[in-house]
């Protein structure tokens, strides 16, 4: 059975086939890993809507209108020229059996786009190699969260990012998953993007309940308008996090909210807010951010020491480092908190925050849970990741028609 997984919610157009079977035999953990990625691609519009510092909603829809098609077409010769199996377009096609679509949360004329595509396949499968094909809506915050329990390593030949820059590796942290299965419920999960910053408890595979989330801005949107603040371009995280790397120091005392309440919500607008000031304070001693840094600069940023910089990029570079830890302090207090009181056997990070670095060697550190990551590749938005969500509703459903 193929798989392909659909994801147009913000601002990546993505596609990926998966084969596997669903079986209601295995445990949760051991069914997302039968899974196999026989192909994905993914287009970035960072540069398209980094000339307006920000994602442009009408503008990304019109992208993912021009590059779906396209990368379907794409997908296929690729998959074809990886997998001796299909030896013709027809016979990958017919192969379809399920479609699995972001539904929410995004933007809705994006999230249109991926989706109309969806219904136009199945019509188009359905009529020309006259089987049916199941068509089913997937919540995108589902699929960051499964992506964190698929832990087979994805090579670059499964992974097609066609213009995405912010691909720089890293380490990865994943843990103790050289083991097929083992208890990983209950757990409790991180997910941290640009517009949400939540704690899931997931009891099982079935129930799963928000326990903390942010109270005002999610912590990538902070990161991100920060990171305009300070001259870097769209998006802030990103670039934030390149030139921040993984100092842990806090040179101007910026607050960090929440960790001393008995709370485990998270707050990120504060931050935001102290930033303005400070930088408005900066700015009558003389540290004017006036334009948009250069790539020379960032480039220069990201690979100096602080000491080896002129006076402004050094004051950039300490804020930029006091402001990650910051954000990961609070991320990690605030989780270590839920950990604490809801003793979960195994813990979880995933969304776009979680390429994070620093995040990721932070979150690895909380014992004795066993911690699972989304690998690197699997942080941003990807229809690797709707597909996997997509196989967990459909094994939910199996395990609900056989029980
Ligand atoms: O999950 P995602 O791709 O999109 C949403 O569904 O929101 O997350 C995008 C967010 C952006 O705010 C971006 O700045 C942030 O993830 N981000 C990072 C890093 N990589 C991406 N933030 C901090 N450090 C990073 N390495």
């Amino acid at each position: 059975m193929l798989f392909l997984g659909i994801e147009t919610s913000c601002d990546e157009t993505s596609l990926a086939l998966l084969e596997g079977k669903v079986n209601s035999g295995l445990s949760f953990y051991e069914q997302i890993n039968n899974f196999e990625v026989l192909g994905s691609l993914t287009s970035s519009q960072i540069k398209v809507h980094q000339q307006y510092g920000g994602v442009v909603p009408e503008v990304g829809a019109r992208q993912h209108a021009e590059q779906i098609h396209w990368l379907f077409e794409q997908l296929l010769v690729k998959t074809i020229a990886k997998s001796k199996k299909f030896e013709s377009r027809d016979k990958l096609l017919t192969s379809i059996s399920d479609i699995f679509v972001t539904a929410e949360p995004g933007l809705v004329s994006a999230l249109r786009v991926g989706v109309e595509f969806a219904k136009s396949l199945k019509f188009f499968l359905e009529k020309e190699f006259d089987h049916t094909v199941n068509l089913d809506y997937v919540n995108h915050l589902s699929g960051h969260i499964v992506s964190c329990f698929y832990q087979k390593r994805l090579d670059k030949d499964e992974l097609g990012l066609v213009s995405c820059d912010n691909s720089k590796g890293g380490a990865r942290y994943a843990q103790n998953n050289s083991s097929a299965s083992f208890d990983i419920f209950p757990h409790l999960h991180l997910l941290v993007s640009g517009g949400n910053t939540q704690t899931i408890l997931l009891k099982d595979s079935y129930n799963w309940e928000i326990v903390g989330q942010t109270l005002d801005d999610a912590a990538g949107e902070c990161f991100d308008k920060i990171g305009r603040m300070l001259g870097l371009p769209y998006p802030g995280g990103v670039n934030l996090a390149k030139i921040a790397e993984l100092k842990e120091e806090n040179y101007f005392d910026f607050p960090i909210s929440m960790y001393k309440s008995d709370s485990i919500n998270f707050s990120f607008s504060g931050l935001k807010t102290a930033l303005r000031y400070f930088l408005q304070e900066a700015q009558v001693e003389g540290f004017v951010i006036q334009r948009q840094l250069s790539n020379v600069e960032i480039e220069q940023l990201a690979e100096s020491a602080s000491l080896d910089l002129s006076p402004k990029l050094q004051f950039i570079k300490k804020v930029a480092i006091s402001v990650q830890f910051v954000v990961v302090q609070q991320l990690c207090k605030q989780f270590n908190k839920a950990v604490r009181q809801l003793s979960p056997r195994s813990v979880g990070l995933s969304g776009g925050v979680s390429a994070n670095l620093l995040l990721r060697r932070k979150l690895a550190e909380i014992r004795p849970q066993k911690v699972l990551i989304s690998q690197k590749e699997l942080t941003g938005d990807n229809a690797i990741m709707i597909a996997l969500a997509g196989t967990r509703k459909k094994t939910l459903a199996k395990n609900k028609k056989l029980s």
